[in-house]
Order: C-alpha cells, then sequence, then structure tokens
C-alpha cells in the first residue's frame, strides 16, 4: 500500500509539474505571497520613495529639501577623523532628526565617525530617512567596550516607516574581537561580542545599499520585527574570522532580503526561531557557512520558524549550502521551506539537515525530543560539491524528516562520486535527482518512529490527504 501510495502522489506531482508548480506552492507555502507584503507594507514606504530620488540627487546641501529637514550630524559637533569621538554628536543629532517629522538624519560622504556601542530609541516621527553615506566606525579595543552595552554596537529599537540608505559603511572594527574568541584559540574565555546593526522591535523598515564589514560578531540583527525588507546591501569580514553571521533573522515576519553579497566567517543569513514568512532573493554567498535555518533547540528549547524561501542564488566555496540545523532535545518544528534556483561552486555540503548539530566543547547525547522538520522543498539546485556528501539528511530517529521534496537536482563532484545520505528522512523526489535519493522513501528508514506523509492539517490539503487515503 505505501509502494502505492508513493507511485500515485508521484504521479500526481508529476502532472502538476508539467502545468506549473502551483500544487508545490500549494504544499509548501499555503499561504506565503510576497505580493502581500508589498500590498500591505509597500504602501506604508511608497511616500519615501520619490523622496528618495530627490535627496540622493542633493545629498550634502542646505538643509531644506522636498520639506525634508536635513540633520547633519557635523552640525551637532561630529568630527569625523576616525579619531575624535562623535558617539555624543550622534546621540543629540538623533533626538533633533528623531523627534522632527520628514527629517533626514545625514552621515555624510567622505568621513569616518568614531561612534562607542550606541541606542537609537524610538519611535520617531513619521518619515525618517537614516542616510548614512560616510563610515561609521567601532572603536576596536574589547577591553574597553562599554560594560552597559555587552552585546550591540549600532542599535535601533521601536522603529516605524524608516528607511536607512546612502551607499556608506559601517565597519565594526572586529579583527581584535576575533583574535580574542575561544573559537580561534581555546585558552581565550568564550564570551560573546557585539552584534554591528541591529534593528529591534520595528516596523515597515528598509534597508539599502549599504555596506557592512568586520563586525565584531554577527553583522546585522533583524529581531523582533515586522515587515523589513533589506535590499542591495554588501556584507564583508574574513571567512576566518568567528561567529560573524550576516544577517541574523529572530522573532521576525514578513521579511524581505534581496539583491545581496554576503561574505564572512559564519553563517551568510541565519535564520532562527521565531522567523515567519521570509523571503530571499537574488543572494551571493561566500565565504561563509551557507545560507541556514538554525540552530534551532539549544537547551530543550522550542522553536518555530515557517515560511521561509530562497529564490535565485549562487553559493561559492562556502562549507555549507542551504541547511537547516538543530539540536538534540528541543522542539517545536521547521515547516514550509523552499530552497529553489541555486547554484552551488565548490561547496562543502550543499544540501544539509542536521538533527544532531553540536557547537559545543562537551558532546551531544542524543534525545528523543527533537525540533520537527517538514514540507521541505528543494528544487532546481545544481553544480559543485567538494565533498562526496552532496546531499545530507541526518534527521531525528524519534521524530523523523517529512515530506522532503527533491526535484531538478544536480550535484557532482569533481571525480564524480557524490552520493546522498539520510537518517529517518521520508519524502521523495522527481524530475531529475543527481546523486539519486532513494534513500528518502526506503526501507531503511522502517526502524525510524513512523512518519508516513502527515499534510493533513487544514483545508488546503484535502486532495493529497484523500489520494493516500484512496491508495
Ligand atoms: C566611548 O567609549 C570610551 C571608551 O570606553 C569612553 O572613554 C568614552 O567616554 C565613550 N564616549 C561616550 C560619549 O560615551
Ligand atoms: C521562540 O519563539 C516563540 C514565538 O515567538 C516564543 O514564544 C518562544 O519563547 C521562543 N523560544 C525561545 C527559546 O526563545
Ligand atoms: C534536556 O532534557 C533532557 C531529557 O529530559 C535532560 O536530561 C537534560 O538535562 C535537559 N537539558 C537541559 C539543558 O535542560
Ligand atoms: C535554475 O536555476 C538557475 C540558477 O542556478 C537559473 O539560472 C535557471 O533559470 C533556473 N531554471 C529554471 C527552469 O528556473
Ligand atoms: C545519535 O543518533 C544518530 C542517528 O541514529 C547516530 O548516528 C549517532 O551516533 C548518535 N549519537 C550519539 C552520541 O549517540
Amino acid at each position: 500500500m505505501k509502494v502505492l501510495c508513493v507511485s500515485l502522489l508521484l504521479l500526481l506531482l508529476t502532472l502538476h509539474a508539467v502545468e506549473g508548480s502551483t500544487f508545490l506552492d500549494d504544499i509548501f507555502l499555503p499561504d506565503f505571497d510576497d505580493q502581500n507584503w508589498d500590498d500591505d507594507h509597500e504602501a506604508e514606504a511608497e511616500h519615501w520613495e520619490e523622496d528618495d530620488e530627490v535627496f540622493e540627487f542633493f545629498p550634502t546641501l542646505g538643509s531644506e529639501h522636498s520639506g525634508r529637514t536635513v540633520v547633519n550630524v557635523d552640525g551637532f559637533g561630529a568630527v569625523g577623523d576616525g579619531i575624535a569621538d562623535d558617539t555624543q554628536a550622534f546621540l543629540n543629532a538623533w533626538d533633533k532628526a528623531c523627534s522632527t517629522a520628514k527629517s533626514v538624519l545625514l552621515v555624510p560622504e567622505r568621513r569616518k565617525y568614531l561612534v562607542n556601542a550606541t541606542r537609537f530609541k524610538g519611535p520617531c516621527a513619521e518619515r525618517l530617512i537614516i542616510q548614512i553615506s560616510g563610515t561609521i566606525i567601532a572603536p576596536d579595543e574589547p577591553n574597553s567596550w562599554d560594560p552597559k552595552n555587552p552585546r550591540v554596537w549600532l542599535y535601533f529599537t521601536k522603529l516605524q516607516g524608516v528607511s536607512f540608505q546612502g551607499g556608506g559603511t559601517l565597519d565594526g572594527s572586529g579583527s581584535k574581537w576575533w583574535s580574542s574568541s575561544c573559537k580561534k584559540n581555546k585558552a581565550n574565555p568564550c564570551r560573546s561580542a557585539p552584534t554591528a546593526f541591529t534593528i529591534d522591535s520595528s516596523s515597515a523598515v528598509r534597508v539599502k545599499n549599504l555596506n557592512f564589514k568586520d563586525s565584531q560578531q554577527i553583522h546585522f540583527t533583524i529581531a523582533r520585527s515586522n515587515a523589513v525588507r533589506v535590499t542591495a546591501v554588501r556584507i564583508a569580514a574574513p571567512g576566518d574570522s568567528p561567529n560573524t553571521d550576516g544577517i541574523h533573522i529572530t522573532d521576525s515576519t514578513n521579511v524581505v532580503v534581496e539583491n545581496s553579497k554576503i561574505g564572512t566567517g559564519d553563517d551568510c543569513i541565519s535564520i532562527v526561531n521565531g522567523t515567519s514568512n521570509l523571503k530571499m532573493k537574488k543572494i551571493y554567498c561566500g565565504p561563509g557557512h551557507g545560507i541556514s535555518i538554525g540552530s534551532l533547540g539549544q537547551g530543550n528549547s522550542t522553536a518555530m520558524v515557517t515560511k521561509v524561501v530562497l529564490d535565485t542564488a549562487t553559493l561559492q566555496e562556502t562549507t555549507n549550502g542551504v541547511r537547516i540545523k538543530t539540536w538534540q532535545g528541543g522542539s517545536g518544528f521547521v515547516r514550509g521551506v523552499r530552497f529553489e534556483n541555486v547554484k552551488m561552486i565548490d561547496v562543502a555540503n550543499p544540501i544539509i539537515i542536521d538533527q544532531f548539530y553540536c557547537d559545543s566543547p562537551s558532546s551531544c547525547q542524543n534525545q528523543t525530543s527533537a525540533v520537527k522538520i517538514s514540507q521541505v522543498m528543494y528544487r532546481n539546485i545544481s553544480g559543485t560539491s567538494k565533498t562526496p556528501k552532496a546531499m545530507k539528511f541526518a534527521c531525528s530517529d524519534s521524530v523523523p524528516c517529512s515530506n522532503i521534496v527533491l526535484s531538478n537536482i544536480n550535484l557532482e563532484t569533481e571525480n564524480g562520486k557524490a552520493e546522498t545520505f539520510c537518517n529517518c528522512a521520508n519524502g521523495f523526489n522527481y524530475g531529475t535527482v543527481q546523486p539519486a535519493a532513494d534513500c528518502l522513501s526506503s526501507d531503511k528508514n522502517s526502524r525510524c518512529e513512523t512518519a508516513i506523509v502527515n499534510v493533513n492539517r487544514g483545508p488546503r490539503f484535502h486532495g493529497y490527504s484523500l489520494l493516500l487515503l484512496s491508495g
């Protein structure tokens, strides 16, 4: 009966694949719709759009343009020589810009502003633009870092309808932090380092055309926010700089990251608990650890990540391509994920689910609880794998992965020995899948807790469940 179900399903999928992918879209992303984001939030954003153009045309002129008030940090005593401490000038300029409607906080180009760890707090008056055209640089000495802000450098909170732009650079001066990391030298104590740029508890925020480099740790975190659009950012740190994730998304909904180039010493994009409706489009990643959902479930915690799409990406010489990583003992779920149109160039583990993730000096015991992974689709993924394990689905024995779908995969190694590894992973493949992934539905999985396709959640799945019943 199981065989019959699977073949019926394959037939159905093949038929639908021919006429387009809407059926699969329905299964895997029942409600996700980028258009909705646009309708709901673009309207809010569009009034800045016209201003942007006018403004970028006269970046450093006088103080009134198209009804906008320009608040230049230089007018508040900022020196911009990279040596003088400009923290207080930035705070004073922030107070003025934030309390003035339609203002532009201007960080002028061709100058370098040294700014300490600082919290920029909203809410602000409407339509604030933060125009970073010059460079903001962090003090480089970990030992004199403000003990009141151990985990942040430039932290923005409670903003609504704000746009960051300007083509400038946020430079975390991270090298001394990296060399004092326990990942670099086991004799060092393991302590956390600041995140360079944080957007927290905000909505309708745009970040476009900015550069981030050499962060102390994570470059850019989006936390507890809704409707954030990140466009054309460039993030760069050395491939061996520890924990320097590019963009980290936590507890946030309706986030778009597009047209961006990220190369760091950790994940290019890391997606953790509480992320829902995330779209990543046109991403270049490398060097780094790839694009990761997780890690999730550390210390027996509960995590939920739903509706994540990566569409059109190139990963080059990264240690992972598209990855989902969870710790033993966690709970919750990752559900409704699609990775598509991805080119891998010399990636060590191009497609990987690792439910035995253990980034700890002591080893981690297997446990009966795990974060449940289901409805994950990989479509049109090709290129080269640096190791034979081009695809690895290492799922929990007690909470197996279900509905893993592979379609049009073509991964090879230099000597042609690519293979697929499965542990307790259930799903199917159709179209070309190279290396073959028969292990997804094979009997090898029968020692795992049963994870027969289980998608009868809600009305959208009726056709699918009925088909299984009738088989
Ligand atoms: C910036 O940090 C340095 C070093 O901790 C400190 O001496 C200075 O007072 C700080 N500046 C401001 C404006 O807080
Ligand atoms: C995970 O996110 C959910 C929903 O946002 C939250 O209730 C929960 O506390 C989070 N868990 C952890 C471990 O942070
Ligand atoms: C996680 O749960 C397991 C099993 O109940 C327990 O042995 C372990 O101590 C827990 N770990 C933590 C960090 O709470
Ligand atoms: C498959 O993905 C590649 C990017 O790797 C893209 O150029 C190509 O257009 C995609 N093919 C289809 C049919 O979408
Ligand atoms: C945990 O389970 C996996 C899969 O069954 C197995 O490969 C691994 O050796 C186990 N790890 C430990 C520490 O028992």
